[in-house]
């Protein structure tokens, strides 16, 4: 660009201009928060085209503890299951009213709460089925953590075990996840699906409706299909490796044994998953199967007896439920949810998000900003946050540069200095950002005070 002197063009500030002064390396800012200025070429950096997300590692972040889930609130859900099938002719099928009627339920509670929900209808036997889907807005949409339980039950009962358990049960994690403004780095999504026992027939509808591109996405599909059988044993899926170990530690430290279910690999709804290549996992009480005496010896309960006797019957009811097991299993849904949920997309300590897509700077004119979306990023920005800018200009003394956070706060970084004759700002400033939260839109906001020289903003970049 060309660089203009001359008298014809006099500088908006007519300060005469002094040979160039010591320059302060800190600025003292309102509030206490302090920049402090390092040289630094931004160009010796290794350079990356895009900012920086998802790399594997974890960090020293605090991440926030899974939640103990009210079991009475999952009770409270499975009473109001069982009245819905006293008052709809004893069930809560497929193509009854029952069925829809519980389907309300569950998206009243979640739209009340804040989440993102649809209808998904599909026709089975001649009729219409419905899945509901639940997004919990926020979180990285290339990382999905999904738990999904079917709501129908057979048309002999109201499926209280079969499966109101497991949708009660995710119903309550999902209720817990907006009550403490849970804020994961993954995305959530729930699923409750129509038709399961007309053969997952509301699962693999949606699983075959997905896109491609989106299926690629869920990092993680869980099912919970029966967790509070009235003589109850605890298979972990032994599926995804990931997903089995979250769901392992999480009764290894309750001192609960658990068994591997491999028999219900194509038993539930996380088959079309499993079948469409999504890692699935998830937790299952025990069906028709009988408990062994070595099972009995180590869960309690009844040897030589199901886990479920009322399975597909009309005593699946709220009478057919062991608390301890709904309770146990609850909590692990939870525990499983926001672990798998958080970190995994956080960056290591040191790495850079940043913009090298050159930005001009009109002499004397409106500040330009260029923006930087951090994502993966837990908890609130370092105390030490570097911002590395390279400016180059003709006279850096024209040049005011803020760094703006995700709340809109600004921190000077560098105020102008009309005796400040130097070429280029090349420097790693230091910021205190530790009021922001890391993630959301940082901006770089330069803006050239003076006429006479120019320049151009080559790129900058923060380095948490
Ligand atoms: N609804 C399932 C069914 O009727 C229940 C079930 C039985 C199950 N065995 C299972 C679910 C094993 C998961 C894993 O088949
Ligand atoms: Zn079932
Ligand atoms: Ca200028």
């Amino acid at each position: 660009m060309p660089v203009l002197h001359g008298p014809t063009l006099p500088r908006t500030t007519p300060t005469t201009r002094r040979t160039r002064r010591p320059r302060a390396t800190t600025t003292l800012l309102a509030g206490g928060a302090t920049v402090t200025a390092a040289l630094l070429a931004l160009t010796s950096a290794p350079a990356t085209a895009a900012p920086t997300t998802a790399l594997a590692g974890r960090t020293g972040t605090a991440r926030a503890a899974a939640p103990d889930i009210s079991v009475a609130n999952v009770k409270a859900h499975l009473a109001q299951l069982q009245s819905i099938a006293n008052a709809n002719g004893g069930n809560r099928a497929h193509g009854r009213s029952g069925y829809k009627a519980s389907l309300d339920y569950v998206k009243g509670k979640l739209d009340a709460a804040g989440y993102t929900t649809t209808v998904q209808q599909f026709t089975s036997s001649g009729v219409t089925g419905y899945n509901l889907i639940a997004d919990w807005p926020g979180g990285s949409a290339d990382h999905v953590v999904f738990a999904g339980s079917h709501l129908d039950s057979v048309t002999r009962g109201p499926g209280i075990n079969d499966n109101g358990s497991g949708s009660a049960g995710i119903l309550e994690v999902a209720l817990t996840v907006a009550r403490e403004g849970y804020k994961p780095d993954k995305h959530l999504r729930f699923a409750w699906w129509g038709a399961e026992e007309l053969g997952m027939v509301g699962s693999r509808n949606y699983v075959n409706k997905l896109p491609a591109a989106e299926r690629s996405k869920i990092d993680a599909y869980l099912n919970f299909d029966m967790i509070g059988s009235p003589n109850p044993g605890y298979f972990v899926y032994d599926d995804d490796p990931k997903a089995e170990q979250v769901f392992k530690d999480f009764y290894a430290a309750r001192k609960i044994a658990t068994e591997p279910e491999t028999e219900g690999d194509g038993r539930s709804d996380h088959a079309p998953f499993k079948d469409a290549g999504v890692p699935v996992g998830g937790l299952f009480s025990g069906a028709e199967y009988s408990k062994t005496a070595a099972q009995a010896q180590k869960w309690g309960g009844t040897a030589g007896q199901a886990f479920d006797r009322c399975y597909h019957s009309a005593c699946d009811t709220s009478a057919n439920i062991n608390d301890t097991a709904l309770d146990t299993n609850s909590d692990a849904i939870a525990y499983a949810v926001w672990t798998l949920s958080s970190g995994g997309t956080t960056p290591p300590a040191g790495t850079s998000f940043e913009n090298r897509t050159p930005l001009d700077i009109p002499d004397a004119g409106a500040a330009v900003e260029s923006p930087i979306t951090v994502t993966g990023r837990p908890g609130n920005a370092p105390a030490t946050l570097k911002a590395g800018v390279e400016i180059r200009h003709s006279y850096r003394g024209d040049l005011v540069i803020d760094l703006v956070g995700p709340s809109g706060r600004t921190y000077r970084l560098k105020p102008a200095d009309s005796g400040d004759s130097a070429a280029d700002v090349v420097e790693t400033y230091t910021v205190d950002a530790s009021a922001e939260t890391a993630n959301g839109t940082w901006k770089l906001r330069v803006q050239d005070v003076a006429a006479q020289d120019e320049g151009r903003l080559a790129g900058w970049k923060l380095t948490f």
